[in-house]
């Protein structure tokens, strides 16, 4: 296990009724507030007008930053950002799913900020302030309710790449599983996928003798896996789609990666598609990732293994360690098709025409991730392999 500094000061409400918090948050954070939404769908559930109204009670004046695109674009923190001068905001509050929070924490350091905001997404420069930021999340997946991370696109460049700092964790985050229940079957897969990610990410190291973290990996992979196929055949169950909401928010808010040197290269791969393309991030993980692993296996193959048989329950009597390995993967295949993944890039339509574009903006620098350092030619081979 390596040194390592765990810092986490987002407080969570979850549960059912908790969205009767806000009001207390309210009163703490002030009476100016930008809410920030995305296209609509929290006036169809009625959380729009539930919070509306208890921002009322708290004596709020509200100010609306609505339409944040999945995927949110840079012209778009730059619009919340002039509104919150404008208006003398005290405090962001977003409500919906990664990309609305993603983008009202890059507001809230963007408001505070006199330069160029971009220029901290790129680490030209570095954040010293931010409002505070308040979210309710209504879709179970990047982990962002509790984390300091976002994900902005810049829509002039076709750059999409993830900043964060110490001031971007949202002060408080509301989580009642009866918010996500209308999230459709197609994001709440993207959703399942994109935490199943994030614990991957986590998991496949060199590290030894890492076996707490294994435990508390393999316990959030093994719940997905168990409620995934439940929750598809019954979106509006608060049970299950508590379990996912709680496997989401714990797959990436730090307890998981204590002490090892997660990989991320294929977060690298998919933002770099999904700035091309604007797909849905989980869809691209979905393609990616078994790729990924199979050009890797052979880096750490007891790692494959115990995956293998830890999180699949494959038998290993009788196969060796790199045909349970290679078991393992073909079983998260095969259980993300079964939820009604995509699995290839054709599924998108997209073909071999701007692989090269996309591969330039996945690797920065020399190389990405840590489990096998990755070049721009693997990261070819891997998208092809993704065709
Ligand atoms: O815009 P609305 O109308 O709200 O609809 C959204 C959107 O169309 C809809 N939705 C969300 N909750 C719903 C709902 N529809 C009905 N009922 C509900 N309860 O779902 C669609 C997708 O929403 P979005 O916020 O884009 O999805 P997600 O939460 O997957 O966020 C994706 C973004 O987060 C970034 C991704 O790259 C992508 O830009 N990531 C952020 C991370 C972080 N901050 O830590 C880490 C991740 O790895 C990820 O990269
Ligand atoms: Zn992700």
């Amino acid at each position: 296990m390596r040194p390592f500094v765990f810092y986490n000061p987002t407080k969570l409400y979850f549960g059912a009724g908790q969205l009767q918090q806000l009001k207390a948050e309210a009163d703490k954070l002030g009476k100016k507030v930008l809410l920030v939404y995305g296209g609509g769908s929290i006036k169809r559930s009625g959380l729009y007008d539930e919070t509306l109204s208890l921002l009322a009670e708290a004596g709020c004046t509200v100010t609306e930053l609505a339409g944040v695109e999945p995927n949110p674009r840079l012209s778009t923190v730059n619009r919340g950002a002039q509104l919150c001068r404008d208006n003398g905001i005290d405090w962001v509050l977003a409500a919906g799913g990664g990309s609305t929070l993603d983008c009202a924490k890059a507001i809230a350091v963007a408001a505070r900020f006199e330069g160029d905001f971009w220029d901290i997404v790129t680490q030209k420069a570095a954040a010293t302030d931010a409002l505070p930021i308040g979210t309710v999340l209504t879709l179970a997946a990047t982990g962002s309710e509790m984390n300091a991370g976002s994900v902005i696109t810049n829509e002039d460049t076709l750059d999409k790449r993830g900043w964060g700092c110490p001031y971007s964790f949202p002060r408080f985050s509301i989580l009642d599983p009866k918010y996500t229940a209308t999230a459709p079957k197609d994001h709440t897969v993207y959703g399942m996928v994109d935490m199943m990610a994030h614990v991957f990410e986590q998991y496949f190291h060199h590290d030894a003798l890492t076996p707490v973290q294994d435990g508390f990996c393999e316990s959030v992979m093994r719940a997905v896996i168990d409620t995934a196929p439940k929750l598809v055949e019954d979106l509006g169950n608060l049970e299950h789609r508590g379990t996912i909401l709680y496997a989401g928010t714990m797959a990436l808010n730090g307890v998981l990666g204590m002490g090892t040197l997660g990989d991320w290269a294929n977060h690298d791969m998919e933002h770099a598609i999904s700035a091309v393309y604007d797909i849905p991030h989980g869809g691209g993980l979905a393609i990616l990732f078994p790729n990924w692993m199979t050009y890797v296996l052979d880096d750490n193959v007891g790692r494959f293994k115990q995956f293998a048989v830890q999180v699949f329950g494959v038998n290993p009597e009788g196969r060796s360690d790199r045909e349970a390995a290679e078991e393992g993967i073909r079983r998260l295949r095969e259980f993300w098709n079964s939820i009604g993944a995509p699995s290839k890039l054709s599924d998108y339509n997209i073909d071999d025409s701007r692989l090269e574009e996309m591969a330039e903006k996945a690797v920065i620098r020399q190389t990405i991730g840590n489990f096998r350092k990755l070049t721009r030619e693997d990261v070819l081979n891997i998208y092809r392999m993704s065709l």
